[in-house]
C-alpha cells in the first residue's frame, strides 16, 4: 500500500514543483532589464561596416525606418549598473540597439548599419558628411519612410542642425541619445530609440525639418541645446519651445520650426570632402586678440564670435576683429548667452567693418551654417542673408 502511493505521490510533488518554480523563472528572466541581458554580444559583435540586415521580415504595413548608428552613450557600457558617469560610449552595436527592443518590431521594419562609433565629441567635418551623404541614399530609396540616427548628446544637436541644412529629402530624420549607458539602472536609451522610430515613422513627421528627440519630447535641430551636464531633461529649445510630445508609440506636433530647411536650402554636400575652416572664438571678460590671430594663423577662413551679451566685441579685440574682416575672414557675431537675437548693427557697425550677425543661433550651430555658406560664396551680404533665412 505504501509503495503504491509512492509513485503518484513523487509524480504530484514534482509537478506542483514545477508550476511553482516555472513562473518565478520566467518572471526573473524579464526583470533583467534588457540592456543587461544584451552585454554578452558586446564582446562577440564587432561594428560591421556595412548594412545590417532587418532581423525579421518586413511587415508590408509598417514603415521602413533605417537606423544608422553612430557611437554615443546610448551605444556605452559601463562597468555596474550604477555607473552613470565614467562608463564607455560607443561600445554596442548597431543589433544590439535593434535587439534591446524588440517593440520595435510593433511599429516599423528596421533595418541597421554601424555608419560610425564614436563619442560626439571626436565628431569631425568628415564624419558629418559622411552622415549626411548616407542619410541621403537611404531617404532617397523609395521605400523607405525615415531615418533614425543614433548619436551622443554631447555634439548631438550639431549633427541636426547640419542634417537639417543638407538632407535633400521631406521624409523624417531624427537624431536621438541618451544621457544614461545602455548597461545603467533606467537606461533611457530604450524608450527613446522606440519613440526615434515612431516619429521617423509617422506621417505627420513629414516636412518639417530634421528633429531631436529624448525623455519623450520632440525638437527643431535648429532651436534645440543641450543645457545640462547630466539631466535626462538636458534637451532644451530655450525661447523657442518644444515642437511636441511622443507617446505610446505616435508623435504629437504642436508647431513648426519656421526657417527654411532640408529640401528648401542651397546647400549641396554629395561631392564636398572638406568644408571651408571656421573656428568659434570664445569672449570673457579681459579679453585678448591672442585666440582670434591663433584661429587664423592656424587657416581659419571664418570665426565666429561667441561674444559677450549681444555679441558685443571688446576695444582689446576689435582692430584685430576688422583686420581680419579686411583681408576677407568672414566674422560672424553670437552670443555667448545661448539665447536671444544678435541685432546687426546694434552693439558693432556691422555693416562698415564687414561683420555678419548670426541671429539666434547659438556659436556651434552658427559654424555649421558659416561653413556651408562658403561653399557657396563669400560675400558676407549674402552670407548675412542665410543667417535670416535658414
Ligand atoms: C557623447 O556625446 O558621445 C557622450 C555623451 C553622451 O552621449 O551623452
Amino acid at each position: 500500500m505504501r509503495k503504491k502511493l509512492f509513485i503518484p505521490s513523487v509524480l504530484a510533488a514534482l509537478t506542483l514543483g514545477l508550476l511553482l518554480i516555472l513562473p518565478v523563472m520566467a518572471s526573473r528572466s524579464q526583470s533583467i532589464p534588457q540592456a543587461m541581458a544584451i552585454a554578452p554580444v558586446i564582446a562577440q559583435s564587432p561594428a560591421p561596416a556595412t548594412p545590417t540586415a532587418s532581423p525579421s521580415l518586413p511587415n508590408a504595413s509598417l514603415p521602413n525606418v533605417i537606423l544608422l548608428a553612430t557611437g554615443g552613450t546610448i551605444a556605452g557600457t559601463g562597468a555596474t549598473s550604477t555607473t552613470t558617469v565614467g562608463y564607455q560610449a560607443a561600445k554596442l552595436p548597431v543589433e544590439s540597439l535593434i535587439s534591446a527592443v524588440p517593440e520595435l518590431k510593433n511599429i516599423a521594419n528596421i533595418t541597421g548599419e554601424q555608419v560610425l562609433q564614436i563619442a560626439s565629441e571626436d565628431m569631425t567635418v568628415e564624419g558629418l558628411l559622411k552622415i549626411a551623404k548616407r542619410v541621403n541614399e537611404v531617404l532617397a530609396q523609395p521605400d523607405v519612410s525615415g531615418v533614425v540616427i543614433t548619436h551622443g548628446t554631447d555634439t548631438l544637436e550639431e549633427t541636426a542642425y547640419f542634417l537639417n541644412l543638407v538632407t535633400k529629402s521631406e521624409k523624417p530624420v531624427v537624431v536621438v541619445g541618451s544621457m544614461r549607458p545602455a548597461t545603467a539602472l533606467s537606461a533611457d536609451g530604450p524608450l527613446n530609440l522606440y519613440n526615434a522610430v515612431a516619429i521617423a515613422g509617422s506621417p505627420e513627421s513629414v516636412g518639417k525639418g530634421v528633429f531631436v528627440s529624448l525623455n519623450d519630447q520632440i525638437s527643431a535641430a535648429r532651436e534645440v541645446t543641450k543645457t545640462n551636464t547630466t539631466s535626462l531633461n538636458t534637451f532644451q529649445a530655450h525661447d523657442m519651445g518644444y515642437l511636441g510630445y511622443v507617446e505610446l508609440g505616435k508623435p504629437y506636433f504642436y508647431r513648426t520650426s519656421m526657417r527654411k530647411h532640408t529640401v528648401a536650402t542651397p546647400f549641396e554636400v554629395g561631392t564636398l570632402t572638406t568644408l571651408p575652416q571656421v573656428d568659434i572664438v570664445y569672449a570673457y571678460g579681459s579679453n585678448r586678440p591672442a585666440m582670434l590671430n591663433a584661429a587664423i594663423a592656424d587657416g581659419a577662413k571664418g570665426i565666429v564670435y561667441a561674444g559677450v551679451g549681444d555679441g558685443s566685441i571688446s576695444v582689446q579685440l576689435e582692430p584685430a576683429a576688422i583686420a581680419a574682416s579686411k583681408k576677407g575672414i568672414i566674422i560672424a557675431r553670437s552670443s555667448r548667452t545661448g539665447s536671444g537675437r544678435v541685432v546687426r548693427n546694434g552693439e558693432e557697425k556691422d555693416d562698415e567693418n564687414g561683420f555678419i550677425v548670426a541671429d539666434n543661433l547659438t556659436p556651434q550651430k552658427a559654424r555649421l551654417l558659416l561653413m556651408l555658406g562658403m561653399t557657396i560664396t563669400s560675400d558676407p551680404q549674402k552670407l548675412q542673408e542665410m543667417f535670416y533665412t535658414y
